[in-house]
């Protein structure tokens, strides 16, 4: 990942997102973040290395949003590059809830949009606005939760099986793309202190998140953004359609 590499980023403002997109900027990318909030630190790294940054906010849970999200990345994309990346990361792990307690409809439907349905309407948006010619790989950031079922996410586990389901029906469409689903492995961020947070009786795994805190066993974002960008980079990046960063033996350069 170079100059001549255009990425676009959902939930850059915290955790994996942000690094894998200060990792980006220090590497001379143009940068095009896309969540709620943003960061000054990442305009701070954009300045420091003379790189270009847009940091679009979005509300990636609403559907009208989503949509107006994707026009005004679309807009912000620029012609001419060689490698256009498209990072679909930012993702809730709420309602934590076991199955019988699934009342919510709203809390379901907002997962899935952000989960699910942002990075379908981003990917359609990206596919349209890119040179069909260039280097063009996504990246959709799943979760070892899609793989395996875990008690008290059942809407967690349901959309990163229906991204990585989503993701296969992509690459299948569009041999001439370089697509994974990645499940990054777990990581210390927000989302794991809000796991920390969650109520025992709904999540009977709590002890388990506990204690990979408690003994150190949380990869760092930057080590976990580092060996993902490392990946995406390799020729060997899109051979494995349903991925999982924790198969390869890539060293942090962080
Ligand atoms: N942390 C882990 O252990 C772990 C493990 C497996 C998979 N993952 C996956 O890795 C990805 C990144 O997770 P993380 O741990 O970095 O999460 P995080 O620390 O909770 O950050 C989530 C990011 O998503 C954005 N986001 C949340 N709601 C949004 C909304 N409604 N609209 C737009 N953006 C929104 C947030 O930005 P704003 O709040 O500014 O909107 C933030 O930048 C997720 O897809 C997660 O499922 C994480």
């Amino acid at each position: 990942m170079d100059t001549s590499t255009v990425a676009v980023i959902t939930g850059a403002s915290r955790g994996l997102g942000l690094a894998m997109a200060g990792q980006l900027l220090a590497a001379g990318a143009t940068v095009i973040t896309l969540a709620r909030g943003t960061s000054p630190a990442l305009a701070e790294t954009a300045q420091r290395h003379g790189a270009r940054l847009q940091q679009l906010q979005a509300d990636l849970s609403r559907p009208a949003s989503i949509e107006s999200a994707a026009g005004l990345m679309s807009a912000a994309l620029p012609g001419g590059a060689s490698h256009y990346l498209l990072l679909n990361n930012a993702g809730t792990v709420d309602p934590v809830s076991l199955t019988n307690g699934l009342f919510d409809a709203e809390s379901i439907e907002t997962a899935f949009n952000l989960n699910v349905v942002a990075a379908m309407v981003l990917t359609a948006a990206f596919l349209r606005s890119t040179p069909p010619d260039a280097d063009r790989r996504i990246v959709n950031i799943s979760s070892g939760a899609g793989r395996s079922p875990t008690a008290g996410w059942p809407v967690y586990c349901a959309t990163k099986a229906a991204l990585d389901h989503y993701t296969r029906v992509l690459a299948e469409e569009n041999p001439h793309l370089r697509v994974a689903a990645v499940a990054p492995g777990v990581i210390d961020t927000d989302m794991q202190i809000h796991i920390r947070g969650s109520d025992r009786g709904q999540f009977p795994d709590l002890d388990r998140f506990l204690q990979l805190h408690e003994q150190g066993q949380l990869a760092s974002p930057e080590s976990t953004a580092s060996r993902i960008l490392q990946h995406v980079a390799s020729d060997r990046f899109g051979h494995e359609i349903l991925d999982d960063i924790r198969n390869y033996d890539i060293p942090s350069q962080t």
